[in-house]
C-alpha cells in the first residue's frame, strides 16, 4: 500500500464514508429495505484508509468485511444513519454518502408481528430526513459527496441532486446498466463536478472507481490549500 501512495496524500485527514441500504422496520420480523450491498462504500472507506486518513465508515447492515484499520458505526433505520452521521460531521474533512438511505418508513412499526388476517394489506410510510441535504445545508470546511441512484435522466437528475444538496461532487449511478449499480463487485459512473463538468468512467471493479473519486478528492483538497 505504501508503494502505490507512497505521499499517503490523506494522511491527518479524516473521512467518513457511509455505505449499505438501511432498514425500515414493519414489525419485529420484517423490515423495508433496498438490494445495496455496501461494495461501494467499503471499497471506498477501504482505499481511503491506505492512503492515510482516519476513516469513519457508518454502515447499514452488510455481511461484508470490515477493512483493517477504520472505525465502523453499525446503524440500521435511516433515522439511527442519521443521528450518527451529525454526530461526527464536525469533526471530519471529508463525508462520502454511498449509503442507500430508505427515502420513506412505515409510521409505525407494529409492536407484534402482523398475522395475515385481511387479503390485502395497506403499510402507512412517512418521509426519512435526508441526510445529505442537513449535511450540505451546514457544511464549512467539509467536502461533501453523494451518490445518486437513477433510472432515467441521469446526468439532469444528479446535477439537481448536487445542487439542492449543497455538494462537491456527485457519483451518478445508471442503475440500469448492466454491470452497475445494487450488488455487483462492478461500476459504470458518471462524475458530475460542481462547475458542471461530467467525466464519463468506463466499467470497471468498484475498487478502481473508488480510487478515482479519491484522486478527484485530493486534487479538490490540493486546490484548496
Ligand atoms: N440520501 C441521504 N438521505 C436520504 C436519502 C438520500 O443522505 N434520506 C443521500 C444518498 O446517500 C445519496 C444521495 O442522497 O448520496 C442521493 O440519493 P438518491 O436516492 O439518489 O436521491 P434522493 O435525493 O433520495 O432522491 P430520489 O430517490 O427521489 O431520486
Ligand atoms: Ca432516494
Amino acid at each position: 500500500l505504501s508503494i502505490l501512495h507512497p505521499r499517503r496524500e490523506l494522511a491527518g485527514k479524516r473521512l467518513l464514508v457511509t455505505a449499505a441500504g438501511t432498514r425500515e422496520p414493519i414489525d419485529p420480523v420484517r423490515y423495508l429495505g433496498n438490494r445495496s450491498s455496501g461494495k461501494m462504500g467499503y471499497a471506498l472507506a477501504q482505499a481511503a484508509a491506505a492512503r492515510g486518513a482516519e476513516v469513519i465508515l457508518i454502515s447499514g447492515p452488510s455481511g461484508l468485511p470490515v477493512p483493517p484499520g477504520i472505525t465502523i458505526k453499525r446503524v440500521e433505520t435511516a433515522a439511527e444513519m442519521h443521528n450518527a452521521v451529525l454526530a461526527d460531521f464536525d469533526a471530519v474533512d471529508i463525508v462520502i454518502k454511498a449509503a442507500a438511505v430508505a427515502d420513506y418508513r412505515p409510521e409505525l412499526a407494529a409492536e407484534q408481528k402482523i398475522k395475515k388476517t385481511g387479503d390485502t394489506l395497506t403499510l402507512s410510510l412517512v418521509k426519512n430526513p435526508d441526510i445529505l441535504y442537513d449535511l450540505g445545508q451546514r457544511k464549512k470546511r467539509q467536502l461533501l459527496i453523494g451518490f445518486a441512484a437513477e433510472t432515467e435522466g441521469l446526468i439532469e437528475h444528479a446535477q439537481e441532486k448536487l445542487r439542492k444538496k449543497n455538494l462537491d461532487m456527485i457519483v451518478a449511478n445508471d442503475v440500469t446498466l448492466p454491470g452497475a449499480g445494487f450488488n455487483l463487485d462492478t461500476n459504470i459512473v458518471k462524475l458530475v463536478h460542481r462547475n458542471g463538468m461530467v467525466e464519463a468512467l468506463p466499467l470497471q471493479s468498484k475498487q478502481q472507481v473508488a480510487e478515482i473519486i479519491l484522486d478527484k478528492i485530493c486534487a479538490m483538497l490540493t486546490n484548496s490549500t
